[in-house]
């Protein structure tokens, strides 16, 4: 009998481990995520970005709720649209418009990875307008 309490108390004790680790790995995530967007923010403000991006107001390029109400925070969205930012897009290319993005290839892909994190991580604004295609 008190070797089934024993094993009772200490396959609890291992399922709860399990448990919090779970909870702790998931957290962790969340803390990886919110610092990887930290440092695209500092890159965004550090890099010539913000003379044609903002929040809200489309200012030369498209604004981050424009960004977001376009596309999802998948992996492959985000290596999509770092690539764009590293190679520019020529006025006649844009499919916000005919405006130029200048290109950027001095950036690395996981740094401009970071920046676009951090330009998904507004919520889309469903009041604004879209340019995407409408040239
Ligand atoms: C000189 C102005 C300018 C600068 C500087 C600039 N952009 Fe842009 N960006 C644009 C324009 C214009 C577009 C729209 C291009 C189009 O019509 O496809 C754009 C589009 C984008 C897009 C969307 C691309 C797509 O295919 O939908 C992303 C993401 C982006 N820029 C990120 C960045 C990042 C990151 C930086 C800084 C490293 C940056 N931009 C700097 C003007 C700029």
């Amino acid at each position: 009998m008190r070797l089934f309490f024993f094993l009772l108390l200490l396959s609890l004790f291992i399922f709860s481990c399990g448990r919090n680790k779970n909870v702790s790995s998931k957290e962790a995530k969340n803390t990886a995520q919110k610092a990887v967007i930290e440092k695209g923010r500092v890159l965004f403000e550090r890099e010539d970005c913000s003379g044609c991006h903002a929040e809200r107001d489309a200012i030369i390029g498209p604004s981050f709720r424009q960004l977001a109400g376009e596309y999802a925070a998948t992996d492959a969205n985000i290596s999509h649209l770092a690539n764009m930012a590293i190679i520019g897009v020529k006025p006649e290319q844009g499919i916000w418009g005919s405006r130029e993005m200048t290109p950027h290839p001095h950036l690395k892909q996981e740094d401009a990875e970071a920046i676009i994190r951090y330009m998904l991580s507004f919520p889309a604004d469903p009041k604004k307008p879209f340019l995407h295609n409408t040239k």
